[in-house]
């Protein structure tokens, strides 16, 4: 039999969530408490190039900047296992990849979402159960990056994406996320992320540790609920331009996700006291200029400043002169918002 050997190569922006996931359901895998919505980061990017070969599978080499990467491989290894459950293509290849990341290593920007997001798009293309550029054809992408990381589910969409079932967001789903389709106001449709990098090192606890967490935590279904609740009203917001209660919860979101770590049984943190310092930096900030930024964090101590890119010279000023100091070696990353994941010739 002649083995048949396909290649492609696409390029997947991470992205931040305004409203988080932070634990998940039981009864399946990667199923999320609740409903996040993110903003995708076009500038922050994986790009990743597969080459499948027919013969039982999956099987996988795995690199890293051409570079044999082993740590790598199970994680990768498990996630094609996942959806070889799913895909009678992965079940029936064997696949070469490699991938690079446009940002350092080592800077502690969660690269999963990136990662698996431009895995998942690859495997959805060979695969060609679906058009290319359909509706069906990125659910399917999102439904495979969800198996690898639940925010890998919102990476390939450029628009917002919502993932988790939500009564008010129309064919939303635990099982991969959708583009919030409502038109964005001005207000809110031109913003940028910096991220300040407060702390390069490796996470003292892993993200499936932390959402395991919240099985048995007191605060649990108080804070999903009130995650559902916010979805509601920072998607209103988008909507509508109401700046100013899109930045509170948006800070609220980011300083809630942190309490549950340091509320779970063990608690944990994850924040560092350059975090608090910058956070305190960018209300005194606000107060004194009204503009508008808001904060955000992922799981890890490192700070997401969003901000109306109008702005944009007064922010990068305010970074240099009062945040920079506060940076591991005055690194900060900075990305426009949007993006969907780009096939590479
Ligand atoms: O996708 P995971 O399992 O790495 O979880 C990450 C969750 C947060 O980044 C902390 C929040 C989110 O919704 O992205």
């Amino acid at each position: 039999m002649n083995n048949k050997q396909m290649q492609v190569k696409y390029r997947c922006p991470s992205n931040i969530a305004l409203v988080k996931y932070w634990g998940k359901k039981e009864g399946g895998v990667q199923l999320p408490a609740n409903a996040s919505i993110s903003w995708s980061l076009s500038d922050l990017y994986a790009e990743t190039t597969m080459i499948a070969t027919t013969g039982v599978g999956p099987k996988l080499t795995f690199t890293f900047k051409g570079e044999s990467k082993p740590s790598f491989e199970p994680k990768i290894l498990a996630f094609l296992e996942r959806i070889s459950e799913y895909s009678d293509f992965v079940k029936t290849h064997n696949f070469i990849v490699d991938t690079v990341n446009n940002f350092p290593h080592g800077t502690g920007i969660a690269s999963s979402a990136a990662g698996f997001g431009a895995l998942a798009m690859c495997i959805a293309d060979l695969e060609g159960k679906f058009e290319n550029g359909s509706s069906e054809f990125f659910e399917r992408a999102s439904f495979f990056s969800r198996l690898g990381s639940g925010s890998a589910s919102r990476s390939v969409y450029g628009k917002p994406a919502v993932w988790g079932e939500h009564p008010e967001i129309l064919n939303s789903s635990d099982l991969y996320a959708v583009p919030f389709e409502k038109e964005i106001h001005n207000s809110l449709s031109n913003w940028k992320d910096c991220v300040l990098i407060v702390d390069d090192g490796e996470k003292k606890v892993s993200s499936t540790a932390g959402h395991a967490l919240l099985e048995n935590h007191p605060y649990a279904a108080a804070r999903f609920a009130n995650a559902q609740k916010n979805i509601s009203e920072i998607t209103q917001c988008l909507e509508s331009g109401d700046v100013v209660n899109f930045i509170a919860l948006v800070e609220s979101e980011a300083l809630q996700l942190h309490s549950m770590m340091m509320s779970s049984i063990p608690y944990f943190t994850l924040i560092r006291p350059n975090t608090l310092a910058i956070l305190e930096e960018i209300w005194t900030f606000r107060e004194e200029t009204n503009l508008p930024l808001a904060f955000t964090l992922d799981a890890g101590a490192n700070v997401h400043l969003l901000y109306d890119k109008q702005n944009e010279n007064e922010i990068l000023n305010f970074i240099d002169n009062k945040l920079l100091i506060y940076c591991k070696n005055g690194t900060y990353l900075c990305s426009n918002i949007g993006g969907t994941p780009q096939k590479i010739a």
